[in-house]
């Protein structure tokens, strides 16, 4: 469904990126790792299919970093010529992230919404510069059920785990985010749209999956692959006229 389109994904190495970078190769996109840690993105890349290596690359990218990002743009325009698209799925957080909402000091909740908030605007920024001498453009933003309801806090009950209040900031406002840069590029020929994803499976414990389930409608908590076609439609021709908007698959979780 790609086509040679060439798809820099940041945080391409971690969980969520490494399912997307998955299946955007096997689509027949070049996927780029863009991920803070070049020996993680290495690793990642070796651990898929060898079938699929052949459509992976990997580069050292920081989103908080203009310069890094500025490199890269230039660096990967040499190398192929094009850059089709830009997903937005970095989780950079500073050391005391986690925590509970009296326990998050001013300092740290501004730290957080930087890298992270601050960090997608970065990267959409200078790609957009490209994107609009280029001709065109296409971004998705990687959000979460958080940044559209309210915590279900009950469910974290007995767990060491909680809904950190700037994930909630920073994913409601790339929300926003998404639709403000749609808007401002009008007439650009570059879109830009949300995937919002429920809760991935990753060892959290027992009884958080069984409260999390109840709160869905036929699955609970998704695998990564669950998640990556809606990525791939988003990224594809079929969604041409698909702009602005939220694609929210989370097995029902925010009905
Ligand atoms: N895991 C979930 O349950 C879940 C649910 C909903 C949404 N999401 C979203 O999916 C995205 C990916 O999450 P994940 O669970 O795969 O996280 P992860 O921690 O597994 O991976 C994040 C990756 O980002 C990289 N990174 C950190 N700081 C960076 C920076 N400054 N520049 C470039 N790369 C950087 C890390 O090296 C890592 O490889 C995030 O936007 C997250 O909010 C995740």
């Amino acid at each position: 469904m790609l086509n040679n389109q060439v798809v820099v994904l940041t945080g391409g190495a971690g969980l969520v990126g490494k399912a997307f970078i998955e299946a955007i190769a096997q689509n027949s996109g070049v996927a780029i790792i863009a991920d803070i840690s070049l020996e993680k993105g290495q690793q990642a890349k070796a651990s898929l299919p060898e079938s699929l290596q052949d459509n992976i690359d990997v580069i050292e990218l920081d989103i908080t970093n203009k310069e890094s990002i500025v490199q890269q743009i230039q660096f990967l325009h040499e190398k192929y010529g094009r850059i089709d698209a830009l997903v937005n799925n970095a989780y950079p957080r500073n050391k005391n992230y986690g925590r509970h909402f009296f326990d998050v000091e001013y300092e740290d909740f501004n730290e957080n919404v930087a890298l992270h908030l601050g960090g997608y605007f970065n990267v959409s920024k200078h790609f957009t510069k490209f994107f609009v001498e280029q001709g065109h453009g296409n971004i998705i933003n990687i959000s979460s059920i958080y940044g559209l309801v309210a915590p279900r806090f009950h469910i974290y009950e007995g767990t060491k785990m909680t809904v950190p209040v700037e994930y909630a900031v920073i994913k409601s406002g790339l929300n926003h985010l998404t639709e403000y840069m749609a808007a401002y590029l009008k007439d650009k020929n570059i879109r830009v749209n949300t995937l919002t994803l429920g809760g991935i499976l990753d060892g959290q414990p027992e009884s958080f999956l069984k409260n999390y389930r109840e709160e869905c409608l036929n699955k609970g908590m998704l695998n990564p692959e669950d998640i990556v076609g809606s990525m791939v439609y988003l990224l594809s021709e079929q969604s041409k006229y698909v702009n602005g908007q939220n694609i929210i698959v989370d097995d029902g979780f925010s009905i």
